[in-house]
Parts: C-alpha cells; sequence; structure tokens
C-alpha cells in the first residue's frame, strides 16, 4: 500500500469506527456487532503502525489503552474544583431559592440536572484535541489521568462541529453503569477477587489502575455538566452545555429549564421516583442558577458556589440488629465477611445478610457485636450496612475483628500487599477451597459436567472420593451407587433421604466421560489458576499449544502473550511450581483429558481466516456447532450471530433458517457448506 492510500484508508477508518462509537456509546443504538467492529479497529492499528505519522489524534485505537502510569502526575487546577452545598431538605431547598430570588431582585431561571453517582473529572481541549484529564483531588490539585480516561468510549479525544473556544476545560463525572459493575463483580466472584462495594468505589478503583488496557475493559461511562471558563461565548448554562453536545459531548438528557419552586420540586419528586429505573445511579439533583451574570453576582464561597444547590434522595434504609459475622472461603481461599442481621423489611423485600466485602469495611463502620445499623440497597442484589446507629450501641459491646485464622481449617490468614481481601493460604486441604475447586472443574464453561452439581460434589467430598480433580476419573460405579444424601426442607426444616440409583450414577459417569473430548483451553481454565480466566486460558492454549510448553515457559515468555500481565505470569508459575498441581496433571493426562491442541488441529493453516466474519446457520454431519466455531477462532477467524454486508461467509448446515439464507442471498454472501468450509482450513 502506498502512502497516499494508507492516509487515505487511515482516516476514513478512524472515522467510521468513531461514527459506530457514537452510535453505540453516545446514542445506545449499535450499528455493527463487536466482532465487526474488532476487525476494523485491527486493520486500523495495523495500519497505524506501518505508517505511524498518519495517526490522527481521535483515532480510537488511543480507545484500547496499554499505557502504564507508575505514578500519576500532580496537575494544579486552573479553576479550583469546588463541591457543591447538598441538604437532604426540601425546605432548605425553598429557602436557598428564596435567598436567591431576594438576592437578584428579578426573575431567575434554573437548571435542574441529575447528580451523577460517580468521580468528578475536569477535561482540557485544546484546539478541539482532549489533552489532558485531572480527577478533583483535594479541589485545588488533582491527579492527571489523561491516559485511563481516553479509554473511555463516550468522552471525544476530538471535538465535532465549530465554535468551540481554542482551549477550554469541562467537567464532568465518570461513572460505572449497573450493567458494567454486575458483569465486573461477577467475573471477580468467579476469579475468586474481592467484589466491589457499589459501582462509585468499582469506578474510583478502576480510573487509579496504573495499566490503562485494563481500564479499557471495565466499560465505564461518563457525563459533562459544567464549563467552568468565565470568557465563554454564552449567557447560560443551559446554551452552553447545548454547545458542548453539539461538540460531541456526552451531556444528559435528562436536564430542566424550571422558573419556580414548584417545578423544582417537580423534577426532584420525578427523579426520585424513576431513579431506579436509570442504568446508573444518581444520589440526588444538582439546581443551578442558568444566567452567567447572575451567577457572576451571587459568586462562590471557599468551597462551593452560591449558585448550584444539591438536593440528595434518601437511600431507603431499615435500622436492625447485627447478630453476628460469617466468614465464608471462597474457591481461592479469600475471605469474605457476611453480617447476620435480625430480619427486616426493606424495600419489599425481607434483608437477613449483608455482605461487608472485606476487612477495610468492616473497619471503616467501626462495627460492634449488637449494634442496630441502617442497611440500604444499592446497586447490588445483597444489601450492605450503610452506618451505625452509636448511641444505641450496648455498653460493654464486642469490637467486630476481622479474624486471623481460617474458620474452616485454622491455618493463619495472609494479605497480600496493596488487595483488600485476606486469604487463607492452604489451598492444598481447606474443605471450602477444595469443593470450590472441584465445582470449577465441572462447571460449564469448564469441563460441563451437568450431572455432578455442588450437592453432589459436596456429597462425594464429604465421604471422602474426591479431593482433587483427578479423583473424578477414578469413581466407579459400586462407590457411587445407593450412596445417600440428606436434603433439608428450607420450608419445614424436615430430612429427606434420597440415594443414587442406576440412572443417576449411569448419568454421573457418562458426563465425566465425555468430558475427556473437551478441548485444551478449557481444561486449563477448569484448573482454577488464580487470575487465569476463560479469555486468559484460551490465549495461553492457543499460544503455547501444550500444557508441558506452557509449564516450561518462564516469567519474560508468558509476559509474550496476548492478555497476560505480571499478576497473571507470577500465578501461573506459582501453580506450576506445587508438585501436587503437577501430580493432579499428569493424573488427569493419564485419565485422557487434552492437554495440547492436537496436532491435526495444529496443523489446520493457523491464519487462513483471517480478517473473515463467518455467520454459522443449521445443523451439520461431522461436527457440533460449538467445534465449528472453535474452529474459526483458531484460525483467526470472528464468528457472528447475524448476517449484515460485512459476513465473509455463512456457514450453513441442514435446514438453515429460509431468512437466514433469504438475506444472504440478497447480500450477495457466498453459502459455504460443511465440507467446502474443512477443504479452505486444510
Ligand atoms: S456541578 C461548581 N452538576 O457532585 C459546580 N456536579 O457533591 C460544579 N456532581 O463535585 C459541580 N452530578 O462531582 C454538578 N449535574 C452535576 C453533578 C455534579 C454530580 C458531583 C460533582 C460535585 C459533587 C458535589
Amino acid at each position: 500500500m502506498d502512502k497516499e492510500e494508507a492516509k487515505r484508508r487511515i482516516d476514513e477508518l478512524t472515522k467510521e469506527i468513531n461514527r459506530y462509537n457514537r452510535a453505540y456509546y453516545l446514542l445506545s443504538t449499535p450499528e455493527i456487532s463487536d466482532q465487526e467492529f474488532d476487525i476494523l479497529l485491527k486493520e486500523l492499528e495495523a495500519l497505524e503502525t506501518a505508517f505511524p505519522a498518519f495517526t490522527s489524534p481521535d483515532s480510537p485505537t488511543h480507545r484500547v489503552g496499554g499505557g502504564i502510569t507508575k505514578e500519576f502526575k500532580q496537575v494544579t487546577h486552573q479553576y479550583p474544583m469546588l463541591s457543591l452545598s447538598n441538604t437532604y431538605s426540601r425546605d432548605e431547598v425553598q429557602e436557598w431559592e428564596g435567598r436567591i430570588h431576594k438576592l437578584l431582585e428579578e426573575g431567575v431561571e434554573y437548571v435542574c440536572e441529575l447528580k451523577f453517582d460517580g468521580v468528578a473529572i475536569g477535561l482540557t481541549y485544546r484546539q478541539g484535541i482532549l489533552i489532558q484529564a485531572v480527577t478533583r483531588g483535594d479541589g485545588v490539585e488533582g491527579d492527571d489521568i489523561t491516559t485511563n480516561v481516553k479509554t473511555i468510549q463516550s468522552i471525544p479525544l476530538q471535538l465535532t462541529g465549530d465554535g468551540y473556544p481554542a482551549e477550554f476545560e469541562i467537567r464532568g463525572e465518570i461513572f460505572m453503569p449497573h450493567a458494567s459493575f454486575r458483569y465486573l463483580n461477577k467475573f471477580r466472584t468467579e476469579e475468586g477477587e474481592a467484589t466491589f462495594a457499589n459501582p462509585r468505589n468499582a469506578a474510583s478503583g478502576s480510573l487509579k489502575m496504573q495499566d490503562s488496557a485494563e481500564v479499557a475493559k471495565r466499560r465505564l461511562n461518563c457525563f459533562l455538566y459544567y464549563l467552568p471558563d468565565t470568557n465563554l461565548p454564552f449567557q447560560t448554562h443551559y446554551e452552553s452545555l447545548q454547545a458542548a453536545r453539539n461538540w460531541g459531548f456526552p451531556i444528559s438528557d435528562y436536564i430542566a429549564r424550571c422558573s419556580s419552586i414548584e417545578e423544582i420540586f417537580e423534577f426532584i419528586t420525578m427523579w426520585d421516583q424513576n431513579r431506579k429505573s436509570l442504568p446508573f445511579d444518581i444520589d440526588g439533583v444538582v439546581i443551578k442558577v442558568n444566567n452567567f451574570n447572575q451567577q457572576e453576582i451571587l459568586g462562590s464561597t471557599a468551597k462551593s458556589p452560591r449558585w448550584a444547590i444539591a438536593f440528595k434522595f434518601k437511600a431507603e434504609q431499615a435500622a436492625t440488629e447485627l447478630i453476628s459475622v460469617d466468614f465464608q472461603v471462597g474457591r481461592t481461599g479469600a475471605v469474605t465477611p457476611v453480617a447476620n442481621l435480625r430480619p427486616v423489611l426493606l424495600a419489599g423485600t425481607i434483608v437477613k445478610r449483608a455482605s461487608l466485602h472485606n476487612a477495610d469495611v468492616i473497619a471503616a463502620l467501626d462495627l460492634h457485636m449488637g449494634d442496630t445499623v441502617y442497611v440500604e440497597k444499592g446497586g447490588e442484589i445483597i444489601p450492605k450496612i450503610t452506618s451505625v446507629k452509636l448511641d444505641l450501641r450496648p455498653p460493654d459491646a464486642d469490637k467486630v475483628a476481622f479474624i486471623d485464622n481460617c474458620p474452616e481449617c485454622n491455618t493463619p490468614l495472609v494479605r497480600t500487599e496493596g488487595e483488600a481481601a485476606w486469604y487463607c493460604p492452604n489451598s492444598d486441604s481447606c474443605p471450602p477451597q477444595i469443593k470450590g475447586r472441584l465445582e470449577h472443574f465441572i462447571s460449564r464453561k469448564a469441563m460441563n459436567i451437568e450431572s455432578l452439581g455442588e450437592g453432589k460434589i459436596e456429597l462425594l467430598f464429604d465421604r471422602g472420593f474426591i479431593k482433587n480433580a483427578a479423583d473424578l476419573y477414578n469413581l466407579t460405579y459400586d462407590e457411587l451407587f445407593g450412596l445417600e444424601r440428606i436434603y433439608v426442607d428450607e420450608e419445614n426444616g424436615k430430612e429427606r433421604k434420597v440415594s443414587f440409583k442406576e440412572k443417576t450414577v449411569h448419568n454421573i459417569l457418562q458426563g465425566i466421560e465425555q468430558s475427556k473430548s473437551i478441548p485444551f483451553e478449557r481444561v486449563l481454565y477448569g484448573l482454577g489458576i488464580r487470575h487465569a480466566g476463560e479469555t486468559v486460558a484460551k490465549k495461553l492454549a492457543t499460544h503455547f499449544l501444550s500444557v508441558e510448553a506452557l509449564m516450561q515457559a518462564d516469567y519474560n515468555t508468558l509476559l509474550e502473550v496476548d492478555e497476560v500481565g505480571e499478576k497473571i505470569a507470577l500465578s501461573l508459575i506459582d501453580f506450576f511450581q506445587l508438585p501436587e498441581n503437577l501430580e493432579v496433571i499428569r493424573r488427569l493426562q493419564n485419565a485422557g483429558l487434552n492437554f495440547d491442541i492436537k496436532p491435526q488441529q495444529r496443523s489446520i493453516v493457523r491464519d487462513r481466516l483471517t480478517g473473515k466474519t463467518v455467520v454459522i446457520s443449521g445443523k451439520f454431519e461431522l461436527h457440533s456447532r460449538d467445534e465449528l466455531k472453535q474452529m474459526i477462532e483458531q484460525n483467526g477467524g470472528k464468528n457472528n450471530s447475524s448476517i449484515s454486508s460485512k459476513t465473509s461467509f455463512l456457514l450453513a448446515g441442514i435446514n438453515i433458517g429460509p431468512e437466514k439464507q433469504k438475506k444472504a442471498e440478497s447480500l450477495g454472501i457466498p453459502l459455504i457448506s460443511e465440507k467446502e468450509f474443512l477443504r479452505m482450513l486444510d
């Protein structure tokens, strides 16, 4: 490709990808699939590497992160980052409005906005290009987190339209939407890592990370709400926000201009009732005087402007008594404290337990046994304790102490520097860790042994039949037949006995047998190596091709693998150093599990489908759909579920849907049979 053509294609891709990003993040109307998006982005990345001079400052490749910041630079704010005076009382809002009215002696218009619950940020643009992003810090100085902020898709790297000042700052809030928060905590639970208490903590924790590629994965979002410069070409705050929207900034649609206290109250009431339906947290409403001249007359105190006030919503709370604290041990040994509460009704459900997350949360609350505590429901299903009613603390109440020893095996707990969680290091013989690992091994995304479940694993462990994954493959019909399980009926507390009959035993053994054909990457994931989740396992498997090669890899070799950083590399080295882990692997190998990608699969040229997007439809004779999908990925192709003009071909089996066939034909997309497909790879 010559220079001219490269420049043209880079410009074209930059514009196109930015447009897709806007459609997705600002307008919530995705125009293409994730896979199609990735293909375009990869093409752009490759061109930018070959022709770096043509990289545009607003290139979407800046968003994937990759920059590591060891320590954030401290930056002084040009305009101090003030906070807002806030109140929970409508009377105080009315008094504030009355004062303003009196002071200004003329009609006042207000702008009512949502109060986003996240992390305040100041963004500076020069000639329309984002040059700096700084946190609030102490209001005078903040951290320069530009590299991390650039990964947030809704924040423009280059402005659109015209009329923006040559250099200006815009402020707003970075937050984590509920969907991202749930996804992150679910992932962390699966990986045995401590969960975040709420979306705000998760957003703030994410922005502090040193590796911006990690930040990019956190799916943060942002709304901008204030331009602090005093020489803007606008008369009002409202106008400035409309202009900012036209320049490409994410500005909330939920903004109202109000001319009376009644209208302000209407906005407050409306959002107090409807805030639960928003896909992110708000903790109140902000009311601002609209006119800049009037704002100037009112001025600011040292802490906050007089022209704005925040009305904060009261969270739905209930007071109850802390009865005790349990400490639960997870698969990786992480210890999570859980509060047992006197049952209390909160937002329509009875609450009996609340997560305390980690030792820091207990310490911050200064929790004592028998305390009367307030519980609230946040972004999570499990409620949290938000405060303690100190005047009701029983005399001589004992402070809740975090345990020093594992509640299950009594081993002294350890804490890694910089991590919130305490761990039980006795991974070898601590019962919940062993059971957790076995449950993980049989889980759907790993070995997918559906005929075993939590209850059966527990029983087999308690009876001494299994201690590790390899023991599963030694189970016999005679051992299993007749085994008795005792259930306690939750409703009436009565015990019920069930014994393993022929069919159950047959299903269990068949499930175990079938798991021997599960591919290497899922076996690797099933081993439950700390921090090696599904994606990492896949990358490791395709990079090293066999467990032997993986075990021999040293630290630097491991770091060469996509997605593998310092933390994962060290965890892998630790895992493969333990003789008991090596022994389990050896036994699993002998049992016939896949610990490599077979040579015949390897010989399939691994880049035959690079850049191709494939849609699979119908039933197939020689391979399952999952196997075919895997082959596509192993050859560098992408799977997609719906046909579009970007689809390279439709891998068509028997009985493909007529709609799909019609669509493919109308777009001129070729239909490829299973046999033709296999020939393509061979
Ligand atoms: S205006 C000088 N508008 O709330 C006024 N702030 O408790 C600048 N916040 O520090 C702030 N939503 O981080 C403003 N719509 C909104 C807001 C908002 C959330 C945050 C902001 C501020 C804090 C004050």
